[in-house]
């Protein structure tokens, strides 16, 4: 059975990049490339995915490992022609494969859909992806005959004036019939400016054979944008971003400032939550509808329920419950659970502990590694010390609690049912249910103490 193949060059150094890291590992909307590449593929229906590798190969099949990808390697970048080679033991003769290039984060699926069935209806060896763009320094020129017929792709370093003056670029991604482009590989030469095996170099030689050879041109040229150095790879963020704002907003999401917005593209919102400006929404997170987030609060691998009002804070990896109030200046750390109407206000740190329904902790605290029941109050000023230099311990707040201002709740340690503790105690030890637990010596007052601080007599 023929298989669709997708084949992703990915050897290249990058050196416009100026990076240790390989180019098409560079994140834009906060996933690597090659992995927008990927999942363009994998929305175009194929599944047979394979990376050609090279420069910085340990880290790229490091980062995608898991993701069901082959890879082949080609130890010496000679070139498009030579890197496509490299995959050539992978496929069948009747196999269809598609080549892209990593450096392409802005690819949709819909368009290689097209692409693959454009090539398929019309039984071409060879179908090029083209498009026509206002700039077209850099790219290999298409260049077409009188009857408007593809006669051969000429590389900028080997294109006359005449040649650069044509629009119409070639995009670097196309299907081809793998035995035909297989066995054409085999006779291409490295005779051009760069010295290189030219992919392109296989068209001519089809031509030549009287193989029937397809441009689908493309109307836009922002898809195929190929990033070379990082002025490219933050205009491919801002359009991505973009994108994703404008998904969000046709969903019913208002964006007040989408331009200071950031919001990664995995992200999910419900209907009528306000996005207020300066915030970044990042990695796996889900808010739900009729919250308002922001101003100035960056949300990371979170889940947030419905009417959840957060302001200018920081959440990482946290569940909040519906109606939930946080911030401003508040701190949300990995394994923070809100359950419903819990409120946490400013300069508060939450630190892998649950918040009871209708809990409150409203100013200045820091509760980790607790248990906090419902309806609980912990006042301002009150510490959890969960640790003790070596190990951490766990406080356990009971339904009711009042836990006063500026407590020190030293772990592990109880607070019963409807307990309280007296402000600035620190406490120890359980305090059972219902009861005061004050540990703090008790007030005295010396009487006229301003006049005698005073007085020379006490100079000594
Ligand atoms: C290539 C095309 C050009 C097209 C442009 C689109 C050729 C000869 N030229 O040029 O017509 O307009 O892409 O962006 O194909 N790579 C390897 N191994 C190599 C060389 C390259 O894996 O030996 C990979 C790179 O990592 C990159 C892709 O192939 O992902 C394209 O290579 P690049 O050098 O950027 O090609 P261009 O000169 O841009
Ligand atoms: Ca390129």
């Amino acid at each position: 059975m023929s298989r669709n193949i997708a084949v992703i060059l990915a050897a290249g150094k990058g050196v416009r990049m100026r990076s240790e890291l390989p180019k098409v590992m560079h994140k834009v909307a906060n996933l690597p490339m090659i992995t927008h590449v990927v999942r363009a593929a994998r929305a175009a229906g194929v599944d047979n995915i394979v990376v050609v590798t090279g420069h910085g190969r340990e880290q790229l099949m490091e980062s995608l490992a898991g993701e069901g990808l082959a890879f082949v390697v080609q130890e010496q970048q000679l070139g498009t022609g030579h890197a496509l080679m490299q995959a050539g033991g992978l496929a069948g003769p009747d196999d269809t494969i598609m080549v892209l290039c990593g450096d392409t984060p802005l690819l949709r699926g819909d368009t290689l859909k097209n692409l693959l069935a454009y090539h398929h209806q019309t039984g071409a060896v060879a179908t090029v992806l083209t498009t026509r763009v206002k700039n077209p320094a850099g790219y290999g020129r298409i260049v077409r005959d009188q009857s408007g017929r593809l006669e051969r792709i000429v590389e900028d370093k080997d294109a006359s004036p005449e040649i650069k003056a044509i629009d119409e670029i070639n995009s670097g991604m196309y299907c081809f019939q793998a035995g035909p482009v297989f066995a054409a590989l085999q006779d291409i030469e490295p005779v051009n400016a760069q010295g290189e095996y030219y992919l392109t170099d296989v068209l001519p030689l089809f031509l030549a054979q009287g193989l029937p050879v397809e441009v689908l041109l493309h109307p836009d040229e922002e898809e195929l944008y190929g990033v070379n150095d990082r002025i490219q790879l933050a205009y491919a963020e801002r359009v991505l971003r973009r994108r994703k704002n404008h998904d969000l907003m046709t969903g019913g999401v208002t964006i007040m400032d989408p331009a200071t917005t950031f919001i990664d593209v995995d992200v999910r919102i419900g209907m009528d939550t306000v996005i207020l400006p300066f915030t970044i929404i990042a990695g796996d997170t889900t808010i739900g509808s009729n919250c308002t987030i922001g101003p100035g609060s960056h949300i990371i691998d979170s889940s947030l329920g419905n009417n959840v009002v957060v302001e200018n804070s920081k959440l990482l990896e946290c569940q909040v419950d519906d109606d939930c109030t946080i911030g401003p200046f508040a701190y949300l750390r990995p394994q923070a659970v809100l359950k419903r109407g819990a409120k946490v206000g400013d300069f508060v740190e939450i630190k892998k502990s649950t918040i009871g329904e209708k809990s409150k902790v409203p100013h200045l605290a820091y509760v980790g590694d607790a248990l906090v029941g419902t309806g609980v109050n912990i006042g301002a000023g009150t510490i959890t010390c969960n640790y003790d230099g070596r190990n951490k311990h766990v406080t356990v707040i009971e339904d009711g609690a009042f836990i006063g201002s500026n407590t020190n709740l030293v772990a592990p340690v109880r607070i019963g049912k409807n307990a309280t503790t007296g402000a600035g105690s620190t406490i120890t030890k359980e305090v059972p249910d219902e009861a005061l637990g004050v540990e703090r010596a008790r007030q005295k007052n010396i009487s006229d103490w301003a006049k005698r601080k005073n007085s020379p007599d006490d100079a000594s």
